[in-house]
């Protein structure tokens, strides 16, 4: 009997906003054309917004760390860099990179109040059910004149749009990563980071124009932006906060 033909598994679908996606893209995070690009742009700005420590041993708690993107753009300011996750697969990655990495939700985050100088929560409160959750937990987490730093997409018409109907479709953004039932109202952001003591301050961003036609130019002809020693466009300060916002505050004393 003639051997039969081989069979290929189609990959998986899952739910918009499945964590399990995180799995199945485990290969994409530290791969700088990935699906995950963008977020290595976005965690370059995030970390601009970080001073260097002022204190030996200063912690700062990464929450939805991912597989630890942030950690580079760390490197030098001084800090212990704990990242807490649901997905073991990018904490591996995490821990790799020299994160210490803790399995947790970041809605019930096994650390102690007060523990943190800095709580990084980066495209991160889009993907959580109850953000609010989140949002107390960060603050929780925070000493007094501890920083919290952000990226989010604002719950709006012309962020569906942009993010996931425009966005999904493009190669930076895997498709169906985003539930855009979940997407995070700014003012109601700024409103409970207030509830629990931070005067949260947000800004609407992008990535640069001509940097990401650049990029998707090149990764069209399948030239990586690595072999060109790219490092990505820039994300810069947009007037509106319709789509994309970062958030920096401080907890009152
Ligand atoms: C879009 S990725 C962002 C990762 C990282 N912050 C970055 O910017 O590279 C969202 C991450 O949040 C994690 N995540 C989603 N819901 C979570 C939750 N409730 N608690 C902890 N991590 C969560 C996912 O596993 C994923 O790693």
């Amino acid at each position: 009997m003639p051997d039969a033909p081989p069979v290929s598994t189609p990959p998986r679908v899952l739910p918009p906003n499945d964590p399990r996606q995180y799995d199945d893209l485990a290969d994409e995070w530290w791969r700088p054309d990935g699906a995950f690009a963008m977020l290595h742009w976005l965690a370059r700005a995030r970390a601009a917004l970080v001073p260097p420590a002022t204190r030996p041993g200063a912690l700062l708690v990464d929450l939805g760390c991912g597989a630890g993107l942030l950690a580079p753009h760390l490197a030098g300011k001084g800090y212990r860099h704990v990242g807490v996750d649901l997905t073991r697969s990018a904490l591996r990655q995490a821990a790799e990179h020299g994160v210490t990495v803790v399995n947790g939700d970041a809605t019930a985050v096994p650390l102690a109040d007060g523990c943190a100088d800095v709580v990084s929560a980066g495209e991160l409160l889009e993907h959580v059910p109850d953000w609010r959750r989140a949002v107390a937990e960060a603050c929780r987490l925070l000493r007094p004149g501890g920083l919290l730093v952000l990226d989010t997409l604002n719950d709006t018409l012309l962020a569906r749009l942009v993010a996931v109907e425009i966005g999904e479709r493009l190669p930076a953004v895997p498709r169906g990563i985003h539930d855009p039932r979940l997407f995070v109202d700014a003012r109601a952001l700024v409103a409970e980071c207030a509830r629990h003591g931070v005067d949260l301050r947000v800004r609407g961003v992008r990535p640069e124009l001509r940097g990401t036609a650049g990029w998707l130019f090149r990764r069209m002809r399948g030239r990586s932006a690595d072999r060109l020693g790219g490092t990505g466009p820039r994300i810069v300060p947009t007037r509106s906060t319709a789509v994309l916002y970062q958030g920096r505050g401080v907890r009152g004393g």
